[in-house]
C-alpha cells in the first residue's frame, strides 16, 4: 500500500475529524503511506474534476480532533448504483466512482460509514475489486457487530443536557414536557439518554405502547407529589394506531418529526389540567465537539482500520466489542439497521426505575 484513500459517507455526527486524524496518523507515522481524502463521500470519486485533498500531519496540527463535522464534508443525496440525474432520471453511476478511485491510483480505501451508507460503498467497492474497510459512525448506533458507532455517545450527552435544562421549566411550570430525540427507526439513543435524564415515560420504535398507559404514568407521578414529568420519544416510533409520523421537508423529502406533536395533542386531551410541550431536539444532535468517549473510540478506530488495511484484512469493518476494538466481516455489519431488543438489559433498567418504556404498565 502507498496510497490510502479515506472518505466520510451519509449523516454528519462528532467524532468524524477524530477517526481522520487517527487514519493519516497511523497511515503517516507507521507506514509511510500517502492519505487522501476524498471530499463529500462518494461525490469526490464521482466528479470529474475529482475532489479530494492531501492529508498530512499538519492538517490535523490545529486542534481538528475536537471538532464537529467532518472536514472532508459528507451527503446522503443518492445512491451511486440508482444516481438521480437533474432530468428526473436514474442513472447507474458506480464505474463513475470505480473509475475515480483508479484515476487517483490509490490502493484501498477506509470508509467512515452507518449501516446504510457503508452498505452502498461496499457495494462499489465490491464492484471495482477495491479493497475497503469500514468504520461505523452514527448516532443512531444501530450497526449490527459492534457495541458503539462513533458519534453516539455525545448525541446521548446532548440529550442528557437538553433533559437537564427541560426539568426546570417542567418543575416551575408544573409541566409534562415531552422532547423528541432522533434514531431514526430504533430507540437506542432515546432509551440511553432517557435514563441518564431521568425521563419518566420513554418511547421508543421496538416496543408498542398505548396513550392510556402514557397518561396513567403521569397521573402517578402527579398522585405521587410531583407536579411535574419529563418524556422522551424516539422520532421513529409510530401513532398508536401504529402510523409513521413524518413531515416533508422542504425539497419535498419526507423525513421522521411529528410524533412529539401528536404525543402533546393526544395528552392534551387525556390531561386538559396539565400543560404539556414539546421540544424536539433535531440536528443539534450530530453536532457540536465530540465528548471524550466519541474521542476514544474514534482514535481506536483509526488506528485499527489502518492496521487492517496493512495486513490485507480487507472487507470488513473496524468495531468495539468486550472493552476492546476488534473487526467483523463487512456482510455481517450491513444487513440492516439494528435495533434495540425489547428485552434488553436497558429497557429492564428503565422499568426498575419506574419509567415507563410502554407494553407493561407502570
Ligand atoms: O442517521 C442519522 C440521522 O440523524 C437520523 O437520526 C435522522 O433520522 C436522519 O439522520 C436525519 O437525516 P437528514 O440529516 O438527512 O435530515
Amino acid at each position: 500500500i502507498r496510497r490510502l484513500g479515506v472518505l466520510t459517507s451519509g449523516g454528519d455526527c462528532a467524532g468524524l475529524n477524530a477517526v481522520i486524524r487517527a487514519v493519516v496518523q497511523r497511515a503517516v507515522r507507521t507506514y509511510g503511506w500517502k492519505v487522501l481524502g476524498i471530499k463529500d463521500g462518494t461525490m469526490g470519486l464521482m466528479d470529474r474534476p475529482l475532489q479530494y485533498r492531501e492529508l498530512d500531519l499538519e492538517t490535523f496540527s490545529g486542534g481538528v480532533l475536537r471538532e464537529g463535522g467532518t472536514l472532508l464534508g459528507t451527503t446522503n443525496k443518492g445512491d451511486p448504483f440508482n444516481f438521480p440525474m437533474p432530468d428526473g432520471t436514474f442513472r447507474d453511476r458506480s464505474m463513475d466512482f470505480v473509475d475515480g478511485f483508479n484515476r487517483l491510483r490509490l490502493d484501498a480505501l477506509v470508509v467512515i460509514g452507518g449501516d446504510g451508507s457503508m452498505n452502498i460503498v461496499s457495494r462499489l467497492c465490491e464492484r471495482g475489486g477495491i479493497g475497503m474497510v469500514g468504520v461505523p459512525k452514527t448516532i443512531d448506533n444501530d450497526v449490527h457487530g459492534t457495541d458503539y458507532a462513533v458519534g453516539f455517545s455525545t448525541a446521548c450527552a446532548v440529550v442528557t443536557d437538553a433533559l437537564d435544562r427541560l426539568q426546570p421549566t417542567a418543575a416551575s411550570h408544573h409541566r409534562v414536557m415531552i422532547l423528541e430525540v432522533m434514531g431514526r427507526d430504533a430507540g437506542h439513543i432515546a432509551i440511553n439518554s432517557g435514563i441518564a435524564g431521568g425521563a419518566d415515560v420513554i418511547l421508543i420504535p421496538e416496543v408498542g405502547y398505548t396513550l392510556d398507559g402514557i397518561t396513567r404514568k403521569i397521573r402517578g407521578v402527579l398522585n405521587e407529589g410531583r407536579s411535574h414529568a419529563l418524556i422522551v420519544v424516539a422520532e421513529g416510533v409510530r401513532t398508536e394506531s401504529g402510523e409513521k409520523a413524518t413531515v416533508a421537508q422542504a425539497d419535498g423529502q419526507i423525513r421522521y418529526g411529528g410524533i412529539g406533536q401528536y404525543l402533546t395533542h393526544a395528552l392534551a386531551q387525556r390531561l386538559p389540567d396539565v400543560e404539556t410541550r414539546v421540544t424536539v431536539l433535531g440536528h443539534v444532535q450530530r453536532g457540536g465537539a465530540p465528548d471524550a468517549r466519541d474521542r476514544m473510540l474514534a482514535s481506536s478506530f483509526g488506528v485499527h482500520a489502518v492496521d487492517l488495511v496493512a495486513a490485507g484484512q480487507f472487507g470488513r469493518m473496524v468495531a468495539w466489542q468486550n472493552r476492546g476494538v476488534t473487526s467483523v466481516p463487512l456482510e455481517e455489519a450491513t444487513i440492516g439497521p439494528r435495533s434495540l431488543e425489547p428485552d434488553g438489559p436497558l429497557i429492564g433498567v428503565a422499568r426498575g426505575l419506574g419509567t415507563y418504556v410502554g407494553e407493561e404498565d407502570p
